[in-house]
């Protein structure tokens, strides 16, 4: 049979919650000819309090020896006063990124997927704004101000937010392939304030001359950050397609894509090194499933938290790293159903619990 290796890391706060749940709906697609091996570890503040590490040297090569890694969240108000930056709890997360230098976090928010379409009625947004909405964040993930030098006093704090070029470049093709998946192929649209910042200004040039010279068949549009982040909210139909940010400004506007949906419950993510097709890689894609939500602390421990983030996050491993599309497409389907059928946890006004909704998703399948 053929046996995947999976490293499981379901982190702190609502993290071991939802990731019950997806290794659930995991297990429901083994078969006898295929198999999931799954090796579970610690990570974020609940590795701080066993190991003194956010994260072991032991983790990270666990992670480099996987087929793909799960990743549910870390960090809570216990860890916020002792130690922050890389060694905190989310340092833990950073690392990881860095270790597998998983450069393009892939962050989807689409009507035409599970993720907006179930929140329809519930979402703060008018219906007629939010119809059509399609759009995946490429987000650089493993640079600028992230993981530039810093200096932290007690007067003084800097961040050094620095590109280089081949960093720009190689989290810029990652997106034009993504837009290239699409027929007719997707629009990028990159985002930055190359009016402000000197990174950005490198940034807009970099996205520019890669997509001229290697994408020419993709519309490229450049966007300041600012201003997207006004247009999401008013108009977020007309940012469908690849949106291609930095690190910081990913992060944002993947947090602002939740408020389409009504909460960040339902949005997953995907770091890669690289697409399956990708000739030019070494080894085979490293990728790293995350939700784009944190570890909730407020509602860890009462199986309110909505698992579906993490259940899509197997959809997209299954897409990305498995190469098991049409398994990927039965778990957005199945995800799809149960939440049209009203099983829904509170963050999206239901009164359904974790587990009920993993339940009812694993029956759906
Ligand atoms: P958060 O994403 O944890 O929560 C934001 C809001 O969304 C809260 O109201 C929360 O209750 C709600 N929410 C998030 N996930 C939900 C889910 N699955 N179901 C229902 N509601 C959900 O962000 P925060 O409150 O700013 O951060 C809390 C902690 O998580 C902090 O320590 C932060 O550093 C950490 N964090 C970790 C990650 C990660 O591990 N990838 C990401 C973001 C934040
Ligand atoms: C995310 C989170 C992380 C980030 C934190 C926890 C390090 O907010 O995945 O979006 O800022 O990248
Ligand atoms: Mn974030």
């Amino acid at each position: 049979a053929q046996t995947f290796k999976i490293l499981v890391l379901p982190g702190d706060g609502i993290g071991p919650e939802v990731m019950a749940e997806a290794v659930k709906v995991l297990k429901a697609f083994e078969t006898s000819g295929r198999k999931f091996e799954l090796r579970q570890e610690l990570i974020g503040g609940c590795s701080i309090d066993a190991t003194g590490k956010t994260v072991t040297d032991e983790v990270k090569q666990a992670a480099l020896d996987s087929d793909a890694v799960l990743f549910a969240a870390v960090g809570g108000p216990k860890w916020d006063n002792q130690r922050r930056g890389l060694d905190g709890p989310e340092g833990g997360l950073l690392q990881l990124r860095k270790a597998m230098d998983i450069y393009a976090n892939l962050r989807p928010c689409s009507s035409t997927s599970p993720s907006v379409s179930i929140a329809k009625e519930f979402s703060p947004f008018r219906q007629d704004v939010i119809e059509g909405v399609d759009f995946v964040v490429v987000r650089e993930n493993c640079g600028g101000a992230y993981f530039g030098r810093k200096v932290e006093e007690e007067t003084y704090a800097m961040d050094e937010w620095g590109y280089s070029e081949a960093e720009i470049q190689r989290v810029t093709r990652l997106s034009a392939e993504v837009a290239l998946r699409h027929d007719p192929p997707w629009p990028v649209i990159s985002l930055d304030k190359a009016n402000v910042l000197a990174s950005s200004r490198l940034w807009r040039r970099v996205v520019d001359k890669t997509m001229a010279t290697e994408y020419p068949q993709v519309k490229l549009v450049h966007q300041l950050a600012d201003s997207a982040s006004l247009i999401l909210a008013t108009n977020p139909r007309s940012l469908n397609g690849v949106i291609l940010a930095d690190n910081t400004f990913g992060d944002m506007i993947s947090d602002q894509a939740g408020s389409i949906c009504g909460t960040l419950g339902v949005l997953p993510s995907a770091s890669l090194n690289g697409l399956p097709e990708d000739k030019t890689l070494k080894t085979r894609p490293y990728g790293l499933y995350e939700p784009t939500h944190g570890s909730a602390p407020t509602i860890a421990g009462q199986n309110i938290a909505n698992p579906v983030a993490m259940i899509l996050c197997v959809a997209l491993m299954f897409r990305y790293s498995l190469n098991m599309e049409a398994e990927a497409q039965r778990v957005e389907d199945a995800v799809r159903k149960v939440l049209d059928s009203g099983s829904r946890t509170p963050d999206l006004g239901g009164k359904a619990g974790t587990i009920e909704v993993g339940d009812a998703i694993i029956s759906a399948l």
